[in-house]
């Protein structure tokens, strides 16, 4: 076969904090029957197995013992249209930026508020991405995936994916079981602008946005996530670090109490989500360094690689994090970040 396998190879460009670890063997996928005849391979059928996409969302605190399957099936086609909507079919490897734009310039409304997000279309669906008010569950519709055990082709519906906050199957009991080929998406005609989020209305003004279109929401969107987040290719990052805790609408009464100006967004009935920058901020973290690791000045939930930091040291800067929160609030932060 024409597959070519790399040996001890340094994911260092391979993830966006900048880890520099090795991986026994790595593979760049670009195509179903090259992914297929690898996984029915004697010699890679009982060695651990980790699907990268672009490392977005990843933290190495060791080189990898196994096979690193570096996903790149390209492509973008539409494949069915009727009055209302447009169905696009996009390969796992496509950057999820150049899917967005795609979008963007052929007037498909849905994830405009998801511009600039880093990582791959094949990613976007196992921590159900979301930013400025929307989720790509909203406009998922089908994903294909191959079973990595026995290399059949499986097709997963909204509903089979069971997406949550961040969360899929494929974070739960489905971990580590499949390779996700390709994500359909259902897009409106007639778009349905999404502006209530946060610094929206206010950066469409300061752009003098006289008509809003998505990609006038795109571009404030990009704006916002710009001045706030900072580009892994400065400093090492895999944005927000940890999810942001819900808690039970009681607890978040008695904190308020004690702590009138906490932030929280109702979540259904009876849950409060409490930003986790802010928790992180009143434990006095924001914009502290410690040697190679810290947190970033303008956003206190993410965690940065200044310089050739290891795994372990963002590792340990997010345990005492962890430690502080859970000391003063005692609420509990759970990484969105996969550490490895
Ligand atoms: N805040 C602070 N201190 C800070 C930053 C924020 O107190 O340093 C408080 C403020 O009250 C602010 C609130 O946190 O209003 C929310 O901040 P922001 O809008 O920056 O969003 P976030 O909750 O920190 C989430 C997502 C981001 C996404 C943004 C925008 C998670 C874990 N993170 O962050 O997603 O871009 O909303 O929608 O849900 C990612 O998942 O990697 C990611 C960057």
């Amino acid at each position: 076969m024409g597959i070519h396998i790399q040996k001890n190879f340094s994911l260092k460009s391979f993830n966006t904090f900048g880890i520099d670890v090795k991986a026994r063997y790595l593979v760049q996928v670009t195509g179903v029957q090259d992914l297929y005849e690898l996984l029915m391979d004697e010699a890679f059928k009982t060695i651990p197995k980790l699907m990268l996409g672009s490392g977005s969302n990843i933290l190495f605190t060791r080189n990898f013992p196994g096979l690193v399957l570096q996903m790149a099936i390209e492509g973008i086609e539409k494949v069915k249209e009727d009055d209302r909507y447009v169905w696009i079919k996009a390969g796992a490897g496509v950057n999820w930026h150049t899917l967005v734009v795609y979008c963007i310039d052929h007037g498909y409304a849905g994830i405009e508020n998801l511009s600039l997000i880093p990582g791959t279309v094949g990613a976007a669906p196992m921590q159900n991405i979301g930013a400025y008010g929307v989720e790509i569950k909203e406009v998922f519709e089908a994903l294909e995936a191959l079973e990595i055990s026995t290399g059949a082709l499986k097709v997963f519906d909204q509903a089979a994916c069971t997406f949550g906050y961040r969360d899929s199957i494929f974070k739960n009991t489905l971990k580590g079981k499949y390779i996700v080929l390709s994500v359909t998406l259902r897009l409106q005609k007639q778009p349905l602008f999404r502006t209530e989020y946060g610094a929206i209305k206010a950066t469409l003004e300061a752009m003098h946005v006289k008509e809003l279109s998505i990609k006038a929401i795109s571009d404030a969107i990009i704006r916002i996530r710009q001045c706030k987040l900072p580009d892994p290719k400065q400093m090492g990052n895999a944005g927000s670090f940890f999810k942001n805790p819900e808690i039970n609408t009681t607890n978040f009464e008695r904190l308020q109490a004690v702590y009138p100006t906490i932030p929280g967004y109702k979540h259904g009935q009876a849950k409060v989500k409490i930003p986790a920058a802010w928790l992180i901020e009143q434990c006095g973290w924001k914009g502290q360094r410690r040697d190679k690791v810290g947190v970033h000045d303008r956003q206190a939930l993410i965690l940065v690689n200044y310089k050739k930091a290891k795994g372990t040291e963002i590792k340990q800067l997010a345990l005492d994090i962890q430690a502080s929160v859970a000391h003063k609030f005692d609420i509990e932060l759970v990484p969105e970040v996969h550490i490895i």
